[in-house]
């Protein structure tokens, strides 16, 4: 999918990475749950003690590892793990980031591991992501969620921003031109339909919402 303005060329919110650098990077050890391809954990390895990341899919894992070889980065390793399953305190994190992975599970697992003053920062959907196409992620969450999660995991909100882009469409073919890149992951998932039909109605807009968010333990 082409790139939206305000981010990185590797896809990271600015405003998400400025926040994380105002942390003391050097000395943590960052936990990155549903690391993927490691794109979070690879743009901080260069700033940070140490950075895992985790994901249960294998293939990402081997991407990940293939990724930090080739970049020659040394304080990095990925590991194949349930997120929403594992005790973290193994990978003893100083701080956790989650990067369009977000649930209860995460939260609450992050509450558990990390000391008072240590930091959980996330980019997780909000509601309004994709909303044309009828099918809210389960890793979405509106602001007030978001909130009511984190103080019950114990941490309190250092900051929260909405980072919101909609494109408008003058046509049912711009629309679709817009989600080509989509179009076999939104079959896959029953949101192409829900689309499509969206836009013959009438509908020319695609919403893409995500949450920014950094908290740190009480
Ligand atoms: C939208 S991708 C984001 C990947 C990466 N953080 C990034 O921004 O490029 C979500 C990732 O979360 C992983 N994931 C989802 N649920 C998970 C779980 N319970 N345990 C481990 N990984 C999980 C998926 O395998 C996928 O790689």
């Amino acid at each position: 999918m082409a790139q939206s303005p305000g981010e990185t060329s590797e896809g990271l919110s600015p405003t998400f990475l400025e926040l994380l650098r105002l942390e003391p990077l050097r000395e943590l050890t960052v936990l990155d749950v549903g690391t993927g391809a490691g794109r979070l954990a690879l743009a901080l390895a260069p700033l940070c003690r140490a950075v895992v990341g985790i994901d249960r899919e294998a293939r990402q894992i081997d991407e990940a590892k293939k990724r930090a070889a080739a970049a020659g980065l040394a304080n990095v390793r990925f590991v194949v793990g349930d997120v929403e399953v594992e005790d973290y305190a193994p990978f003893k994190p100083d701080m956790v980031v989650a990067h369009l992975c977000m649930s209860s599970a995460i939260a609450e697992r992050a509450g558990r591991v990390l000391r008072p003053g240590r930091v959980f920062a996330f980019v997780a959907f909000h509601a309004d992501q994709w909303k044309e196409t009828g099918h809210p992620s389960r890793f979405a969450y509106r602001e007030v969620g978001a909130r009511r999660l984190l103080k019950r995991s114990g941490f309190t909100v250092e900051r929260l921003v909405v980072e919101r882009e909609v494109a408008t469409f003058e046509s049912v073919e711009q629309g679709l031109a817009a989600a080509v890149a989509l179009e076999e992951k939104w079959k896959a998932d029953g949101r192409w339909s829900p689309y499509v039909k969206f836009l013959e109605e009438g509908g020319r807009t695609l919403t893409r919402a995500h949450l920014v968010v950094k908290a740190r333990k009480t």
